[in-house]
């Protein structure tokens, strides 16, 4: 569905406002809606779209071409580029496993445990730029409770719906069921310097 979250996206044409050429991750991007609606909200953005699975991203690839668009580069892969850094890192309905919102187990470590959560966005740390943006949404975690959280900034947006799914802390137990409120994440300062 396209537009899917238009609270985070136009936030995020809001902080890039002044920026000529952003570079941005769409990781998880599906058939490509999402990579496709950043680029309205953000004309002059360099994309990288990262999809694990193998059609989705075929499907992605085929709409780009059929749009005309040549900014967006597609990876069909588990893992965030490596070689690039970004202003602005999209996450959106990545981080969670069906299972878990329909079911609530007590434990979601067989399903989804904390720790790929924590070492995914470890890995979007080491590639986001000082002062980028990190978008989390839908999430079966909180950030607050990564190992990065400490030098990042939430930053509450008013008109983001919430998602509303179980919630595991780094114990992997069952928090709660109620959802995360807080989608954007502000980079304050590197690992490095920490
Ligand atoms: C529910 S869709 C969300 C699509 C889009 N981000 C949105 O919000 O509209 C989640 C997508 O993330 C992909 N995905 C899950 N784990 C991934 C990983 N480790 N690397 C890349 N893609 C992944 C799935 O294959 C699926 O296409």
């Amino acid at each position: 569905m396209p537009d899917r979250h238009p609270a985070l996206f136009a936030h995020a044409r809001r902080v890039l406002a002044e920026n000529p050429g952003p570079r941005l991750l769409s990781f998880g991007c599906s058939t490509g809606e999402e990579p496709l609606t950043l680029l309205r909200y953000l004309p002059e953005a360099q994309i990288d779209a990262v999809e694990i699975n193998p059609r989705s991203i075929a499907i992605a690839r085929k709409r780009a071409n059929e749009a005309g668009c040549s900014t967006i580069t597609f990876h069909q892969s588990g893992l965030p580029p490596r070689d690039t850094s970004y202003d602005a890192v999209f996450c959106l309905s990545v981080l969670r496993h069906g299972e878990l919102d329909a079911a609530m187990p007590a434990l979601c470590t067989q399903i989804l445990p904390f720790r790929r959560f924590d070492e995914t966005l470890q890995l979007f740390d080491q590639i986001l730029k000082t002062g980028g943006h990190l978008y989390v949404w839908g999430s079966n975690f909180r950030f607050s409770d990564s190992s990065i959280a400490p030098r990042y900034q939430p930053i509450m947006l008013s008109d983001a719906p919430p998602h509303p799914g179980a919630i595991y802390g780094s114990d992997d137990r069952l928090i709660d069921s109620r959802g995360n409120t807080v989608f954007v994440f502000r980079k304050e300062r590197s690992a490095a310097s920490a």
